[in-house]
């Protein structure tokens, strides 16, 4: 039999789709994969319904429907204050997970290296491979997850093509401070590398942190695929609803990769996430704010255990200590905890380049009696 390709063996399937599966066969809570077990604003259910009644059922214009760019321009803008030109800057994908495929593979060739922070969402490390790119790793430190700036010079200097900027950062929690993303942008312009950027997390913010949006630094909209997602927002990780914008030269080269992968989103789920587009600032805010009160639930149970953990910034990610259980696994800490435990946590070597084995991630996307359930569980890890 022919033999299937070299760069399918290079990666393996996701660890958090996984444990997913783990925590179904054991009836634990799900606290691994991170999507909602709530229902997204009931606007948007009814839009949908709209919609489809509408009869939007055929094919959106491939880099996604007018109303739905005119409305992502317009809510970019509104948060950037940076003008967009819908018709060239900008290309609707199925989700971010499309559009950091898509970044990848329309800045880079075989043989060119990317540079990754580590810990990092694992996607990227496929994305990379798929694009036949080489992924290189500078180290975020734990507990706080700062990074070296010569070993981020370094990673720069060594002949990158681009580098990945996930910013509220999945798994860490961490949001990069600005003068952060400026010693990053000094190092792009130096050595002249593509910035993709992955913003899924942009509205998940916990005060006094705030968000900078990458391409919005001087000098840098130039050089940033900005790669963004409706998933998180408005709680619809299941429309598969994502976004990529850029220079328009960028963008003229994204669209034909965009049309052979997918052609486009799922149509009348397109016209309908413009609703939820077009909610006032108050929704933005209030969405950071309800994760700020999931978040101090399950850091509450937390404290309880003992056990150590990050405070995150952003996102809706926790990452916990598990060292001083003792095993020499943490996958199969995660395994244990989703059975005996009856929680369901992602083993933190998933998101590590090297043989990082002492976090697991927790994730608290859920209602608040989700979380209470969750946390009095954990309360069994206490030390
Ligand atoms: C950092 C990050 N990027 C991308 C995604 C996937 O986003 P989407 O649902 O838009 O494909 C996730 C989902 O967990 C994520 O955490």
């Amino acid at each position: 039999m022919p033999t299937t390709s070299q760069r399918t063996s290079l990666f393996t399937e996701s660890l958090i789709r996984e444990m997913t599966r783990v925590a179904n066969r054991h009836g634990a809570i799900n606290l691994s994969q991170g999507f909602p077990d709530f229902d997204p604003p009931p606007v948007l259910i009814q839009a949908a319904k709209d919609a489809m009644d509408a009869g939007r059922h055929q094919y959106a214009i491939t880099w996604g429907a007018p109303e739905l760019r005119a409305a992502l321009a317009k809510k970019i803008t509104r948060f950037t204050g940076a003008p967009i030109d819908v018709d060239r800057e900008l290309v609707v994908t199925c989700g971010a997970t499309e559009a950091m495929m898509v970044a990848m593979m329309t800045v880079c060739d075989p043989g060119d290296k990317v540079g990754l922070f580590s810990p990092f969402y694992e996607n990227y490390g496929a994305d990379a491979i798929l694009s036949g790119a080489t992924p290189v790793h500078v180290p975020l430190h734990p507990p706080d997850y700062t990074f070296d700036p010569q070993e981020l010079r370094r990673v720069f200097a060594s002949g990158l093509k681009a580098f990945v900027l996930c910013n509220p950062s999945n798994p860490t929690g961490k949001v990069f401070t600005r003068a952060e993303l400026e010693q990053i942008a000094r190092l792009a312009e130096e050595f002249d590398v593509w910035i993709i950027t992955d913003e899924v997390y942009e509205h998940i913010v916990y005060a006094p942190h705030v968000h900078t949006y990458f391409g919005t630094l001087p000098g840098m909209a130039k050089r940033t695929l900005s790669c963004s997602s409706l998933s998180k927002t408005f709680a619809i990780t299941g429309w598969r609803l994502g976004y990529l914008q850029a220079p328009a030269e960028v963008i003229a080269q994204a669209r034909k990769v965009h049309d052979f992968l997918t052609v486009g989103a799922a149509a009348p789920l397109q016209h309908a996430v413009v609703t939820g587009l077009n909610l006032p600032d108050s929704y933005y805010h209030g969405l950071a704010a309800e994760y700020a009160e999931k978040r101090d639930i399950l850091l509450g149970y937390l404290d309880r255990t003992g056990l150590p953990y990050t405070r995150p910034q952003g996102a809706y990610y926790v990452m916990v200590d598990i060292s001083c259980f003792g095993y020499a696994s943490d996958l199969e800490f995660s395994h244990w905890m989703a059975k005996e435990i009856g929680v369901a946590p992602v083993p933190g070597s998933s998101f590590f380049a090297g043989g990082e084995n002492r976090y697991v991630r927790l994730h608290y996307a859920k209602k608040a009696e989700t979380l209470h359930a969750a946390g009095e569980r954990l309360l069994k890890l206490k030390r």
